[in-house]
């Protein structure tokens, strides 16, 4: 049989729509998450320990990330049986880094036929010809694909980096600007470069207020932290 070809998806693009069975029942992406932002995320196996800490760490912080409207999914192509048994071990055996009966509640996606692996890109046959790598997805609310990061199997995410780019995904939106290097909430805020040579000269002779410019192409403005975390944090 031939098989068949896909591209990987791109920044920009709508994501890729799927059905597919997880660890909480069948879902239909992205049709069934329309008005929430999503991370899907890929893992190379269950019962495998870097997974394990990722799995771990991210169940921990799930309450973070739903507050900021951001769901869940993850990925393995994996069964189910294995999915479901992998979970129950983190939650009744594992401790690790002071977290211990931790559950996964965010849907888990058995993806043997790797049908969602490939058309998401997420295998990478130099890594694995049978695992998919450790790819992320963050999708908006329109089911639009934002962000797009990969990591190698022997890398373990950095999480607080992933709520980092929601943050700021969403900043970035809400606010109309751009977000600098090693963003935070509270931190100076990129407002878009000059349009036209007036515009440079207003900015350079200080007549837009509230800007910061180290130079015309590059302008500053302050958005306190309480003023982006309450726009986006939901409890
Ligand atoms: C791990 O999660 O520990 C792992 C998975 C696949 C290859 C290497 C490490």
């Amino acid at each position: 049989m031939e098989q068949q070809v896909y591209s990987m998806p791109r920044i920009g693009d709508k994501a890729p729509e799927f059905k597919a069975i997880t660890t909480q029942g069948e879902i239909n992406f992205p049709a069934d998450y329309k008005g929430s932002w999503v991370i899907l995320f890929s893992h190379p196996a269950d019962f495998t320990p870097v997974c394990t800490s990722e799995f771990m760490t991210f169940a921990s912080m799930e309450k973070q990330f739903n507050e900021a409207n951001t769901k869940l999914i993850g990925l393995s192509v994996d069964g189910l049986y294995s999915h479901i048994a992998w979970l129950r071990t983190i939650k009744e055996k594992i401790e690790y880094k002071g977290m211990k009966n931790v559950e996964v509640t965010f849907p888990l996606i058995e993806d043997i036929t790797m049908e969602v692996a490939q058309k998401y890109g997420m295998m990478m046959p130099g890594e694995s010809n049978t695992k998919a790598v450790r790819a992320v997805f963050v999708i908006d609310p329109q089911g639009v694909i934002r962000t797009i990061i990969y990591y190698p199997l022997s890398l373990g995410r950095n999480f607080d980096e992933l709520y980092r780019v929601i943050l700021a995904l969403q900043t970035a939106d809400e606010f109309k600007i751009a977000t600098p290097a090693d963003w935070r909430p509270g931190d100076d805020v990129i407002i878009s470069p000059a349009g036209n040579c007036g515009t440079a000269k207003d900015r350079m002779d200080g007549k837009e207020e509230g800007l910061d410019c180290k130079d015309w192409f590059f302008c500053t403005k302050k958005i306190d932290k309480d003023t982006v975390l309450n726009k986006i944090i939901k409890k």
